[in-house]
């Protein structure tokens, strides 16, 4: 809402300027015309016809994307490239690793959230936080009408800084620091977004105004909180007999407060990229999949007999149930619970488009070139519509897809179903995520049979850095099986 809201400002106070900018752009684009009339095409729009198809920004790339795999946007200082090739999305993810990365460009618009952390860097800070980052793959599952996305939120909010930091968030019913923090964690995702579309946004920050001032508020209460745990956490590791956790160094943080030179800033740009990657993409994948269970009954049926059939449990207590479910095992048998997640994934990617940027002229395997300075962006959302990927059915929800013949969930190409990227860089989180989505998935659908509240309301996604839903998820839920626990 906040995001709208703001648009339209932009919209309505800076009529002039928009005019200004159109000339400017006309005049780059004829400049650029000259200078590179072999290699240019096919260009799509400008930057402000992504703007004004903004509410619905993801269907508009994927209308675009049908007419041509590739193509470009024309920008003020640079092109925005949108690729739905999966040769392409290998060559910048893969083949051309180094030449592409987040650059001055994106570490300068995402700064004031992600800092130095793992997310916004290339290089050897990367490399390094990378390394360390597999305290993420080592670590194991630790764990009527309500707002599901929200509840989603919060709960994958809990687990993260369970296996990252050893720390109860306990937010589902926690204490008011708890919730203050998630929902401005929540606040600062929708506003940074501002920030790509908002030509004076540095301008705002300066003088501390309008969304830049709503920003900057949201970003103290995350960072205090997250200095706060950091403290907690560097005290507890003077005193190893006090924490067993702290002593075998098993956590992510532990992990960095090892290295001697790791000033608070980095520590706090670590922990936030950390959270950042991790809560947003499992909530928004588990909401996603929610819904897709709910318009799809027979499908939730079908999940339901899945991890029924795999925890081959009769009228047992709960404890045990829950013992099964956190079973790697017991997990790895629920292989139509992998293939129904993973088709939510392809139709409702948590990370709709990611843009990487050119660091030096280039030909892509097209016979397009790109040039030091563009943007280029591969299109998951875009890409799980493609019938040239997936088929005639590619619009449909059908986690059949991906089953084997053997009944297992096929590994897919990460450069044809980018979801978790793919490459040096390919999500560093992934297993760890579907073992979560998977144990609260199993959890909820092996208990109770769910419904959307009212099955007549359109549901949107909102536009911004993730695809979350637009508004909050209401479903009711009626129990499975009965039990006398
Ligand atoms: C459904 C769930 C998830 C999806 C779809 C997803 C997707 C992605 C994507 C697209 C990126 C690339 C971001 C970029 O470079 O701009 C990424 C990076 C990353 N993800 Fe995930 N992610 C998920 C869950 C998680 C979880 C649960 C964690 C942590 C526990 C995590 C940790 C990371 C980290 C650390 C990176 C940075 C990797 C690097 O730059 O080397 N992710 N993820």
């Amino acid at each position: 809402m906040a995001l709208m809201e703001s648009l339209s400002n932009a919209f309505t106070t800076l009529p002039t300027a928009i005019a200004a900018l159109l000339l400017l752009l006309i005049v780059t684009f004829v400049v650029r015309k000259q200078s590179d009339k072999k290699k240019y095409y096919p260009i799509a729009g400008t930057v402000f016809n992504l703007l004004f198809n903004f509410k619905r920004a993801h269907d508009y790339m994927a209308d675009l994307a049908r007419k041509n795999k590739t193509y470009r946007v024309l920008g003020l200082f640079h092109s925005e490239i949108f690729t739905s090739d999966p040769a392409i999305v290998e060559h910048i993810l893969k083949s051309n690793f180094p030449n592409y990365g987040k650059g001055g460009y994106f570490h300068t618009i995402m700064e004031d959230m992600m800092g130095d952390g793992i997310i916004n860097v290339d290089g050897e800070l990367w490399k390094t936080q990378r390394t360390y980052s597999k305290a993420i793959s080592e670590a194991t599952a630790s764990n009527n009408a309500v707002d599901m996305q929200e509840l989603l939120l919060k709960g994958t909010l809990d687990s993260m800084f369970e296996v990252g930091f050893v720390v109860q968030l306990d937010s589902i019913y926690g204490e008011k620091e708890g919730l203050g923090f998630a929902h401005s964690f929540n606040e600062v995702s929708a506003l940074i977004l501002l920030r790509y579309i908002d030509v004076f946004w540095k301008i705002k920050r300066f003088f501390n105004v309008g969304h830049e001032a709503k920003l900057k508020k949201h970003i103290k209460v995350v960072d205090d909180f997250i200095y706060k745990l950091i403290r907690a956490k560097a005290e507890r590791a003077s005193n190893p007999n006090q924490d067993a956790s702290c002593k075998k160094k098993e956590d992510l943080l532990s992990r960095f407060l090892d290295l001697s030179d790791t000033n608070p800033k980095y520590l706090k740009d670590i922990c936030s990229n950390f959270l950042h990657a991790g809560r947003d993409t499992n909530a928004a994948t588990l909401s996603w999949f929610m819904y897709r269970m709910c318009i799809h009954p027979d499908l939730q049926e079908k999940v339901a007999q899945d991890i029924k059939d795999a925890v081959q449990l009769k009228d047992a207590p709960i404890s045990e149930f829950l013992d099964k479910v956190t079973d790697n095992r017991v997990l790895d048998k629920m292989q139509y619970l992998h293939a129904a997640i993973s088709e939510s994934l392809r139709v409702h990617p948590p990370v709709p488009v990611n843009a990487k940027y050119c660091f030096s002229d280039d030909t892509l395997p097209d016979g397009y070139s790109v040039k030091k300075g563009d943007l280029i962006a591969y299109q998951p959302y875009a890409m799980g519509r493609m019938k040239f990927i997936w088929g005639e059915d590619a619009e449909e929800y059908r986690p059949e897809r991906w089953i084997e013949e053997d009944g297992r969930c096929r590994m897919e190409s990460p450069f044809k179903f980018p979801a978790f990227q793919a490459g040096p860089r390919i999500c560093a989180g992934k297993e760890f995520a579907f073992t979560q989505m998977k144990v609260f998935t199993a959890v909820m659908l092996y208990f109770f049979v769910f419904k959307l509240e009212d099955q007549t309301k359109p549901v949107n996604y909102k536009t911004m850095i993730n695809l979350h839903i637009d508004g909050p998820l209401m479903l009711s839920a009626s129990p499975r099986v009965r039990r006398s626990y």
